[in-house]
């Protein structure tokens, strides 16, 4: 029996950028490819085990594939000629760890040929990352395709480091996702490294009165100003997301309440009363936080837009 996964009505008739046309399942794979979801676990662990980087890298590219196209594995295709693919967009910071991708399709293309596709791959890695940090497990629905398209202009389209509250829940209302998904998926940020150019307009010329920004904690913002000075020359250079930056916890949300986090957009989550409660909801239970997260994820990995499975996941058919 097909255990058909409702995606979401209310995405269909919200969502602006993707017609959502493929429908997923949890057992999409169970005959035509059985042993898909373990090869690609496995591929993750030992990808992660060379690499302890790889996880955050992997959560953050779901991330940016689902909201650019919806989940069809654009982010993943190399750029040809002068068409340059997302891969070459501006926010491509820290987007790595595709090498990790590359093997986990290697291994299910020789289990079953030409049956997952690469963005169902990713978002079984997106999963698989979050696991092995330490965080909650869930179900991923599956059966997404794979775009022709993936366009270096269109990252343009990723929510910026310095949005507000509106600019946030504008970015996320597009696709169908609530104030509630933007506050828990912004949980991401528990694990990883960031950029001091993703965080510097809170530390240098903040405003016309301001030089840092005063909803940070002073000896935070002193601390992220000594690592990244105005005139930063350390390529580079920035900062773990948080002091446990492998382990996928509820940290991000404690951190926010102390006026610790490192991005604009991560203050923005307590400049509303809704939003706020959200955070002071999650920065006290975990429980919480997860069940909230998992629910988002797969509300957020649901919004396909692909027509075929590719090959390979750099190029298309
Ligand atoms: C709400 C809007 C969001 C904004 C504005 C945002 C912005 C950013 C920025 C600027 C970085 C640092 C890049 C760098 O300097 O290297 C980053 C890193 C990261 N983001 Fe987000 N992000 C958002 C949402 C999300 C979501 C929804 C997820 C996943 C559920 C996510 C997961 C991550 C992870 C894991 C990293 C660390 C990447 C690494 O260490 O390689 N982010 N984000
Ligand atoms: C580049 O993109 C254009 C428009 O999307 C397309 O017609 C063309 O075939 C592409 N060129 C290559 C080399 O892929
Ligand atoms: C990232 O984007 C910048 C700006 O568009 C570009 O110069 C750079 O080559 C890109 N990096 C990668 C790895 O594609
Ligand atoms: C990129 O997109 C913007 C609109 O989002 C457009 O104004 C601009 O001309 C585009 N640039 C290129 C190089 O296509
Ligand atoms: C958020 O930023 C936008 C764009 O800069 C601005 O128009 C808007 O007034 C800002 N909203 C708030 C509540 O600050």
């Amino acid at each position: 029996m097909a255990t058909v996964v409702a995606v979401f009505s209310s995405l269909l008739m919200c969502s602006m950028f993707f017609a959502i046309g493929n429908s997923l399942s949890l057992d999409y794979y169970d005959k035509s490819c059985p042993g898909a979801e373990s090869a690609i676990t496995n591929a993750v662990k030992q990808g992660t085990i060379k690499d302890k980087t790889v996880p955050a890298a992997l959560l953050r590219m779901h991330f940016h594939d689902c909201f650019v196209r919806g989940c069809d594995a654009s982010v993943l295709l190399d750029s040809v000629g002068k068409n340059t693919s997302e891969k070459a967009g501006p926010p491509n910071l820290s987007l790595h760890a595709f090498f990790v991708i590359d093997n986990a399709k290697k291994e299910v293309e020789a289990l079953c040929p030409g049956v997952v596709s690469c963005a169902d791959v990713l978002a079984l890695a997106a999963r698989d990352v979050v696991v092995l940090s330490g965080g909650p497990t869930w179900d991923v629905p599956k059966g997404r395709k794979d775009g022709r398209t993936s366009i270096a202009n269109e990252t343009r389209q990723l929510p910026a480091p310095v949005f507000n509250l509106s600019q946030l829940q504008q970015s996320f209302s597009q696709r169908g996702l609530s104030v509630e998904d933007l506050v828990a998926l912004s949980g991401g940020h528990t694990i990883g490294f960031s950029h001091c150019s993703s965080f510097q307009n809170r530390i240098h010329n903040f405003d016309i009165t301001h030089d840092i920004d005063p909803s940070l904690q002073q000896s935070f913002a002193a601390s992220l100003r000594s690592i990244c000075p105005a005139h930063n020359k350390v390529k580079n250079a920035g900062v773990n997301m948080n002091p446990s930056p492998t382990t996928f916890d509820n940290t991000y949300y404690k951190l926010i309440l102390q006026g610790k986090s490192l991005f604009s957009s991560d203050q923005a989550l307590v400049t509303s009363s809704t939003a706020k409660k959200l955070v002071s909801k999650f920065a006290g239970s975990q429980e919480e936080f997860f069940k909230a997260f998992v629910k988002s994820m797969i509300k957020m990995s649901s919004l396909t837009g692909g027509q075929e499975v590719r090959k390979n996941c750099r190029v298309v058919n």
